[in-house]
């Protein structure tokens, strides 16, 4: 079977995009900590606001896991975004709103499906060692203190089987969003650290920096960009987005 076009788009070439790039300088007095610290609140300003609205899903499509006979998915900051079909759903994101307008989705069954509020970053995932099949790590990575994330992903390596899957999807280096923002945040721990004008977080990630994150713990078995380029026809203007696509497996002799 032919993956969707959509999940690994090649519009454009990703190195002519980094060979136009200038870095610009962070701006002053922003504090990455001071950010990270607000960014429980941040987020659910955010989906109060948005109240499902939200659904960009046709740069964010999940992972066709269903053909695969999932039987455990643990989702991480993944509150509003659809993967409903799967068979057994854990969810933990930390905004009490995103968690509440997911328990109201039509499609939302609670007997196969728990979400619950999780600090992902500093709560434990409450599951038992090595019993989820497949993490779904889409676009939250990104909303995370870059000095977080390691921490993070030991705790997917512990709630993974063994021969589990994280699948990750999240912005990529030189993605529009960041070729757009002037709020970069001067940090040691990572260049490509902005933030939104809510105040949320915005990382963007090469694919070096997800086979170094992941590296410890996991085989790569993808990790790429996906390079999608959008029309704008009323400026007649092209918009590139990139991301990055990536599949890691827990290897089957840990635990
Ligand atoms: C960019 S949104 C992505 C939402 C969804 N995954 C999607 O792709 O549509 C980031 C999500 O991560 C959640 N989030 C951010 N930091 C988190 C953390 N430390 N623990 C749990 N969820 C977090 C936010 O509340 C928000 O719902």
């Amino acid at each position: 079977m032919q993956p969707a076009r959509s999940l690994y788009c090649h519009d454009f070439e990703w190195a002519d995009l980094a060979a136009t790039w200038e870095q610009a300088p962070p701006l002053e007095g922003v504090d990455a900590a001071s950010l990270g610290a607000l960014a429980q609140d941040h987020w659910d300003v955010f989906h109060a606001k948005n109240n499902g609205t939200w659904t960009p899903s046709r740069l964010r499509p999940p992972f066709r896991l269903y053909r695969q006979g999932i039987q455990a998915a643990q989702l991480l900051g993944q509150g509003v975004s659809g993967a409903l079909h799967l068979a057994i759903l854990i969810v933990g994101d930390f905004s009490q709103h995103a968690i509440e307008i997911l328990r109201a989705h039509e499609a939302y069954d609670a007997s196969r499906c728990n979400a619950f509020v999780c600090d992902i970053a500093n709560d434990e995932i409450d599951v038992p060692d090595a019993s989820i099949d497949v993490a779904l790590v889409v676009f939250v990575l990104s909303a995370i203190l870059p000095g977080a994330m390691d921490a993070v992903v030991a705790k997917l390596h512990k709630a993974l089987k063994p021969g589990g899957l994280v699948c990750f999807r999240d912005y990529g280096l030189y993605d529009l969003a960041m070729r757009r923002s002037t709020k970069r945040i001067g940090s040691d721990e990572a260049d490509a650290l902005y933030f939104r004008g809510d105040g949320t977080l915005a990382s963007f990630f090469s694919v070096q920096a997800v086979a170094d994150l992941f590296g410890e713990y996991f085989e790569v078995v993808e990790n790429e960009y996906n390079t999608v380029r959008l029309r704008n026809r009323k400026t007649g203007t092209n918009m590139d987005r990139v991301f990055v696509h990536a599949k890691l497996r827990k290897p089957l002799d840990t635990l």
